[in-house]
């Protein structure tokens, strides 16, 4: 089979490549990404030297490139990754989200429909859903959950979805959707927790925790969402939507902390940071569909995942070295300035 990753140099789509390119050594796989800051073609250099991957830089947004590219390739199975995805970004600039999510999956589908792809996989979100409140524990997003986005980023998520269900049912596309919950894992940007605490906390930065740090976030090691999408995409039905999540919910306080220990640094360099504007409180999936249709099951138990994690930034400091300093100094300066002097006032 030929597989159209896009998004393949960000950080859940490289473990994708990987996942496939090692279970799967019979298909061929094509990555577009536009290498955004986001994008890291040095993720993807073991992927380069395989005979059946190809990696292409273009916009997804690029509707002339996209049809050369798929009339080219004459792909099965399209899995869109490509998104801007960083909350905070869609905060302060929306618009970049509402192009890159939105459109550039409505040219992705026009292509897949006229070139008779025969699945087109949308990677969705949990954050599609809004947010639960911390006292209702007994709560949980299923697939039936209407969508109440909080965000720019959740909402541009949402629109794409709508949009992947009308051109199944107007157009007859053969789609599915995953949501899944939060990941964490090697590859991620550092402008994401777990990867920015980590960063910060072992060049002895302060840890910029948004209000109390209470919020609770649904953690899956992204090598178990690689997974799940590859079992959707093989034998998920089409039209359906599948939640993907492992039960693991955590305040990010404490996620901090865990970081703090197994680093041996300091709770003192925490420091409780103005809050974000609209801040999501809780997610939390209910994976009983994906279960009980394709029997998927998260495989990495967070104590493991978060040890192999922190272990994955230490021992691979030249790749997000690299990264923390020229542009995204200048986003983190951006960011977290006023943040932290508004604490200190
Ligand atoms: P990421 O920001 O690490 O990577 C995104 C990739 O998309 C980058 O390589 C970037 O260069 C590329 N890209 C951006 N705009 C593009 C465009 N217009 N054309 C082509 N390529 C473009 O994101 P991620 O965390 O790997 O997330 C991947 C997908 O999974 C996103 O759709 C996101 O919404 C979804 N998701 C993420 C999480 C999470 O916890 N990170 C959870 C659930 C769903
Ligand atoms: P993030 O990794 O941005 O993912 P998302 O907002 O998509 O869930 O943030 C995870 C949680 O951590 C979220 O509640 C916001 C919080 N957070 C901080 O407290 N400090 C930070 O510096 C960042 C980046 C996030």
């Amino acid at each position: 089979m030929n597989i159209l990753v896009t998004g393949g140099a960000g950080f859940i789509g490289a473990n994708f490549v990987y996942l496939e390119l090692k279970e799967h050594p019979e298909d061929r796989i094509v990555c577009v990404d536009k290498l955004t800051y986001a994008g890291n073609l040095e993720t993807l250099k073991k992927a380069m030297q395989c005979d059946n991957f190809r990696f292409v830089k273009a916009d997804i947004c690029d509707r002339k490139a996209m049809f050369d590219l798929f009339a080219e390739e004459n792909f099965d199975i399209v899995v869109n990754f490509a998104a801007e995805s960083h909350v905070d970004r869609s905060i302060e600039n929306p618009e970049i989200f509402l192009q890159t999510n939105i459109l550039g999956t409505q040219v992705l589908m026009d292509a897949s429909k006229e070139y008779g792809v025969k699945r087109y996989h949308q990677v969705s979100t949990d954050e599609v859903y809004g947010d639960l409140p911390l006292n209702r524990p007994d709560l949980f997003f299923t697939e039936t959950t209407p969508l109440k986005t909080s965000s720019p980023y959740s909402s541009s998520k949402a629109g794409a979805d709508l949009l992947v269900n009308a051109y199944h049912r107007t157009y007859g596309l053969p789609t599915t959707i995953s949501r899944c919950s939060n990941n964490y894992g090697p590859y991620q940007f550092p402008e994401k927790l777990i990867p920015l605490m980590i960063a910060n906390a072992l060049a002895e930065k302060p840890l910029p925790v948004y209000g109390e740090g209470v919020n609770v976030r649904d953690w899956l090691y992204v090598e178990d969402h690689c997974k799940a999408i590859d079992l959707i995409i093989r034998n998920g039905k089409v039209g359906e939507v599948y939640n993907i999540g492992g039960h693991n919910e955590m305040k990010n306080i404490d996620i901090v902390k865990i970081i703090c220990k197994a680093l041996g640094k300091s709770e003192d360099l925490i420091v409780h940071v103005t809050d974000r504007k609209g801040h999501d409180m809780r997610y939390a999936i209910d994976p009983a569909k994906i279960h009980a249709e394709l029997g998927w099951l998260p495989e990495t138990r967070f104590a493991d995942g978060i040890q192999k994690t922190i272990k994955w930034y230490l021992d691979n400091k030249e790749w997000w070295e690299r990264i923390v300093s020229g542009e995204y100094q200048n986003y983190y300066d951006n960011m977290y300035g006023d943040r932290i002097k508004d604490v200190e006032k």
